[in-house]
């Protein structure tokens, strides 16, 4: 097969999504319009022209100004069914969602409205066709703090969140991330982990490999979201590799916004060559030019990657996944089944 069919048609999980980052343009206009919202752009071409980013943060200002659009439950509701549908078509069978409710709550939004938006579309979404085969797309939810603002307005957004503990799997941080280390959130995830949530990070992706350590020695993380920067650092290589976190990485986002210099520099073949956990995920699709499997197939040019190394990453989707035991089994089967 070749390796582009495979990559478009293998079960796969996605594990670094971030909901806001899957605000397309028509959907922005489309929720602008029945909100009585003017936007400053007349049109989606005009919109998608000025996603040009030299780094994390000039990104994040145009992410934060799209995300402000979102008002009511039925703008959180579309925009979740919508990226489902997209992962539908790739499919995606079972998918980690970020949210970042202080983005919205700092807006006057109820944490509420935006976690029961997200919710009742997730619940929509396990009854969605993914194929002639299959059926329903599971999925779990991690909400992000956002680590340039303080720890006891992290502490206020988790103190929000424990009504709805059985809708939240674990606790995650982004956001700029130079400046902001894992270590100011060290209280934050202590009460979190007290409270039952897992507990995952973005590490290493501006930030130099010491936010990795803290991630995993402060934070207590089951997962590391891109950890790019740990490839210079062998001695942070192999605590990867001993204590098997994985790293969920996102190719097109490190190209967008220039965290690689250029695909072909892009240390994921040679970590999973290392026995590294590494997942292929999409981050923000709609700002940074494709889904999971256009992910796949840049990083699989780049890199030369094999259908077995396309193969090993959709097997690490699954095995770092928050299903559980008997979940994951009977995904890992139904992968292994339809290779
Ligand atoms: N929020 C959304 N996308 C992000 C990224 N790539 N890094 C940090 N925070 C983010
Ligand atoms: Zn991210």
């Amino acid at each position: 097969m070749k390796t582009e069919e495979l990559i478009n048609t293998i079960p796969k999980a996605e594990l670094h999504l971030h909901i806001e980052g899957t605000f397309e343009p028509e959907l922005m206009f489309r929720i602008a319009g029945r909100n009585g919202i003017k936007l400053k752009y007349n049109s989606v071409d005009e919109l998608r022209k000025a996603y040009e980013f030299n780094n994390l943060q000039e990104f994040l200002d145009i992410y934060y100004t799209g995300a402000s659009l979102l008002t009511t439950e039925e703008d959180f509701y579309d925009l979740t069914m919508e990226y489902l549908k997209k992962a539908a078509t790739q499919n995606i069978v079972h998918t980690e969602i970020f949210f970042d409710p202080q983005t919205h709550t700092s807006r006057g939004v109820e944490f509420d409205t935006i976690i029961n938006g997200i919710t009742a579309a997730l619940k929509d979404g396990r009854g969605l066709k993914i194929s002639e085969a299959q059926t329903g797309i599971s999925s779990k939810l991690i909400m992000c703090f956002l680590r340039h603002l303080s720890e006891e307005d992290a502490f206020k957004t988790l103190h929000c969140a424990l009504k709805h503990k059985d809708k939240i799997i674990a606790v995650g941080l982004d956001s700029s991330e130079v400046g902001h280390p894992p270590a100011k959130f060290r209280n934050v995830f202590e009460a979190a982990l007290k409270e039952g949530f897992l507990t995952v990070a973005h590490a290493g992706e501006e930030g130099p490999a010491e936010y990795v350590w803290e991630a995993i020695d402060l934070l207590k993380v089951s997962r590391i979201d891109h950890g790019n920067r740990s490839i210079s650092n062998p001695d942070l290589i192999n605590e990867i590799i001993d204590r098997e976190i994985p790293l969920t990485m996102c190719p097109l986002s490190n190209q967008k916004l220039k965290v690689e210099k250029d695909l072909t520099q892009h240390p994921l073949k040679e970590m999973l060559n290392k026995g590294i956990i590494v997942t292929v995920n999409s981050d923000d699709p709609a700002y940074f030019g494709g889904y999971i499997n256009e992910n796949l197939t840049a990083i699989s040019d780049a890199l030369s990657l094999s259908n077995n190394d396309i193969y090993r990453l959709a097997r690490n989707s699954f095995t770092a996944s928050f299903l559980d035991f008997k979940s994951k089994q009977r995904m890992l089967q139904l992968l292994d089944e339809w290779v």
